[in-house]
């Protein structure tokens, strides 16, 4: 069973993005070992602080690094990524840059139209940078773009519902595990 750390950009309790990221540990769970990680403590990145950081960033390093994979699942912010979300990926890009050579699964909800394409684009560039280089599942045939997000969500489960996107993302972690153990 792969573990696989999950990094939420959004901190809203009814968080679509937090709505998936629980309806893929649920569903996946006889395949993968879904832990959502705590970004909601970390202190904003400092520099000087980075060879001695608190104990809540030691322990986000630790997490991500015994992970076989992370995925990132979040919203899109002014047409990019969430500055919480940001904060946690400049705190894994130091030091023991954790992230190295890590499988990598982007994304997103929005209650939009685009499905935050252009969040997610911005993110595998970030991801690609020097303190970063992760290995992303190639995005092609690979992409989770959910939009109209309160037609495919059930309000009282909290929960993704709509078949067709829950079958495209099953096709999706498939490939992820596949991918992850290659
Ligand atoms: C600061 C801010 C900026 C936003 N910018 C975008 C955007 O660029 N594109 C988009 O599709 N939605 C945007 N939205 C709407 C979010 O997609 C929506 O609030 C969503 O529900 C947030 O994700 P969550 O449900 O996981 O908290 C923005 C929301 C906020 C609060």
């Amino acid at each position: 069973m792969l573990k696989i750390a999950v990094l939420v950009g959004s901190l809203r309790q009814g968080s679509y993005s937090l709505q998936l990221a629980n309806t893929m540990k649920e569903r996946y769970i006889n395949k993968l070992d879904l832990e959502i990680a705590d970004i909601r403590s970390l202190p904003f990145f400092d520099q000087d602080i980075e060879l001695n950081p608190p104990q809540v960033v030691t322990d986000l390093l630790r997490k991500v690094a015994s992970a076989d994979g992370v995925f990132f699942i979040t919203p899109e912010y002014n047409w990019s990524v969430p500055g919480v979300l940001k904060n946690a990926i400049d705190w894994l890009s130091r030091v023991d840059k954790v992230l190295i050579g890590k499988p990598v699964l982007t994304a997103g909800v929005s209650p939009g139209m685009m499905g935050t394409i252009r969040c997610q684009q911005h993110l595998r560039e970030i991801l690609a940078s020097p303190g970063l280089q992760v290995r992303l599942l190639p995005p092609a045939g690979n992409e989770i773009y959910i939009s109209s997000a309160a037609l495919k969500f059930d309000e009282s489960t909290q929960r993704l519902v709509d078949e067709s996107t829950l079958r495209t993302i099953d096709r999706v972690v498939e490939h992820f595990i596949d991918f992850a153990r290659s």
